[in-house]
């Protein structure tokens, strides 16, 4: 059974709230699980439901893409283990994935509530005893288990994993240098100075940075140095 050990309302920078959960690859220890990794903490109303298939197969085919950026994925509903196994044999049947990270089961939505996934406003989005679902909540959680990023979806939306690669591409390349990334941004294009940095520090920092305001200079991210052989 899962037991939550810390609840409130939680914000971008908080610590995510730790907690124990059986999972459908055994039980974890959520900030022991995190590691010296990040995670992606994503929930969804139900097992053997049309969207939340597409979407479990989505971030399964892209998982290869998260564990190359040291990123681990981790899924929760209100199902129970036994189900999400069950489910997972379909998931990989109709993406045409193999689908490996787990899902936790939330049967009494212990860690829903302390996540803030349940859903109280749609009154559509309940189960056959009128119970809230979760919701489609994205949570991402940096190595030191501060929450970078929340995202909530309604019932009726799939999301894109894409995109929650794409933010933590964004977050990643934000913490090693000194600049911001705009909108529709994606790994290769010019990123933003960041509006701490002085221009006499840019032009050490970022040698080919732009000015179009003084509030907004571009630049291309400085290239990694390798060292050599
Ligand atoms: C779905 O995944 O299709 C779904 C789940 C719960 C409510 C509505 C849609």
């Amino acid at each position: 059974m899962a037991t939550q050990t810390s609840t409130g309302s939680l914000r971008l920078g908080s610590i995510a709230p730790d907690f124990e959960a059986e999972t459908t690859t055994g039980s974890i220890k959520f900030h022991e699980f995190i590691g010296d990794k990040w995670v992606i903490l994503f929930s969804h109303p139900e097992d053997f439901t049309p969207v939340c298939t597409t979407e479990l197969g989505a971030f399964a085919k892209l998982e290869s893409e998260f564990t190359k950026r040291g990123v681990k994925l981790i899924g929760l509903s209100a199902n129970t283990i036994e189900s999400h196994g069950l489910w997972i044999k379909d998931i990989d049947e109709v993406s045409g994935c193999n689908l490996k990270f787990p899902i936790i089961g939330d049967k009494e939505r212990k860690i829903a509530h302390a996540y803030d996934m349940i859903d109280y406003q749609d009154t559509t989005n309940v189960d056959s005893k009128g119970i809230a679902f979760t919701i489609r909540s994205v949570f991402i959680i940096d190595p030191k288990k501060t929450i970078r990023l929340i995202m909530s979806y309604p019932a009726s939306t799939g999301r894109n994993a894409a995109e929650v690669l794409r933010v933590v591409d964004s977050l990643q390349t934000g913490d090693k240098h000194r600049i911001t990334t705009p909108i529709n941004w994606v790994p290769g294009d010019d990123v933003i100075v960041h509006p701490s940095v002085t221009n006499d520090e840019a032009k050490t920092l970022f040698p080919d940075f732009r000015i179009v305001k003084p509030y907004l200079r571009f630049t291309p991210l400085p290239k990694e140095k390798t060292t050599a052989a």
